[in-house]
């Protein structure tokens, strides 16, 4: 039986180790926990690679100068590899007697008994913990040269207790490990949506700016009346591209939305757009009002995405926006007499974003995104969301 003061020893060492959110510092409490309690002089840690050596290692008991001298991590072999490879705990009075101990680094502390216990979640071993230089007898706390003159063997409760605490490592690890991943997946996850953010609004307001500052250009010498017309259009282009790019980084949905609405919003940018192109473009809405702002915005990006191409793949002659109500969804359609293409065949990697990016959207708010077309045949892409 543990006594008392040892439970609540333990249970404050298991407390310590789940209160980490980070791996590191779990393992770092994992072996200063297992040296407190064992009264062990010197604990390490470590957690194999595949190629042999070790991903991480920590240890106790030893300054960081002293770690600086040992020199390099040590590789899974001897003892450390019996440990890993065959799960089994490893209890020996003196490490260096056994035939399987190599040797270590002339700054290497010198170990005496020692005691290793394997971290496994099932069959899988995550690490190993070991303890060296148990002191025994009361002298023993007078200091760390006890042990040297009376090495005293870890015993069959050290290793029990050991064993206990490594369980409960396994788990403090295999959390904090899940924690990390699910936090890179959330970073991964923000890059992604700014990345179509920026892609859906701040690359067509760029490729905007391009041609209009292209076309001032061409007419500065000729007309510069119009030219400088052009070039005020630029500078606001680039105002909006900013304000796109601000929100884009702060996840603001675009203005127009809040204060016009889908619908509304979706005409004026039509207009605009027949003005500018020499394809003509209009909007037809039949009976749809106002939609839950995150399908609103969804339906605005992915409809720009593709009126964005249609002006700029598909040279058409009429490009069609509808917005209507089908049972109980909504579906936005935008529609091009121009070259069509082959969906199938346009790779997701590489350059091009738009195509995934509408799915991405599309799927973001319960909806499905269908593309139809063929070359010659022109192209109709279709969003439909529930609700509204
Ligand atoms: N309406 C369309 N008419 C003809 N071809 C189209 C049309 N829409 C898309 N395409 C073709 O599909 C390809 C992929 O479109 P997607 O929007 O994914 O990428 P992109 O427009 O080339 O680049 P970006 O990442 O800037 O959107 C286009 O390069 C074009 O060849
Ligand atoms: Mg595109």
């Amino acid at each position: 039986m543990v006594p008392r003061s040892g439970l609540a020893a333990i249970s404050a060492a298991l407390l310590a180790m789940n209160r980490q959110l980070e791996v590191r510092d779990v393992l770092q409490t994992i072996v200063a926990s297992a040296r407190d309690l064992l009264g062990a002089e010197y604990a390490a840690l470590g957690v194999p690679d595949d190629q042999g050596g070790f991903a991480q290692f920590v240890v106790a008991g030893v300054d960081e100068d002293k770690w600086e001298e040992i020199g390099p991590l040590p590789r899974q072999h001897g003892i450390l590899a019996a440990m890993l490879h065959e799960a089994t705990p490893q209890r020996l009075a003196d490490v260096r007697k056994d035939p399987r101990f190599g040797g270590w680094p002339a700054a290497h502390p010198v170990l005496a008994d020692f005691l290793g216990m394997p971290i496994a979640d099932g069959e899988q071993v995550l690490g190993a913990l070991f303890l060296a230089n148990k002191p025994c007898g009361p002298e023993a706390r007078t200091g760390r040269r006890a042990w040297q003159e009376r090495p005293c063997a870890f015993t069959e409760d050290d290793e029990d207790l050991l064993r206990l605490l490594a369980q409960h490592a396994a788990i403090a690890l295999t959390n904090a490990r899940l924690y990390e991943r699910s936090r890179e997946l959330t970073i991964a996850e923000e890059r992604t949506r700014i990345g179509h953010e920026l892609h859906d609004a701040v690359a067509q307001k760029l490729f905007s700016l391009r041609l209009t500052a292209q076309a001032a250009t061409a007419l500065i010498d000729r007309d510069p009346a119009r030219a400088k017309a052009e070039l005020a259009e630029v500078a606001r282009l680039s105002a909006e591209a900013a304000d796109e790019l601000r929100a884009a980084v702060v996840e603001l949905r675009p203005a127009a939305l809040d204060e016009d609405g889908l619908v509304a919003t979706l005409r004026t940018q039509a207009q605009v757009l027949d003005r500018a192109h020499s394809a003509h473009v209009d909007f037809v809405c039949e009976g749809v009002r106002a939609l839950p702002s995150a399908q609103e915005e969804a339906l605005l990006r992915v409809a720009q995405e593709a009126l964005h191409n249609a002006l700029r793949h598909a040279g058409a002659e009429h490009v069609r926006v509808t917005l209507a109500r089908r049972g109980p969804s909504v579906v936005l359609t935008v529609t091009d007499d121009g070259t069509g293409f082959d969906p199938g065949a346009v790779r997701s990697a590489g350059r091009h974003l738009g195509l995934v990016s509408m799915r991405d959207r599309a799927a973001g708010v319960g909806g499905s995104l269908t593309v139809h077309s063929e070359p010659g045949k022109g192209t109709v892409v279709a969003m439909e969301v529930p609700g509204g």
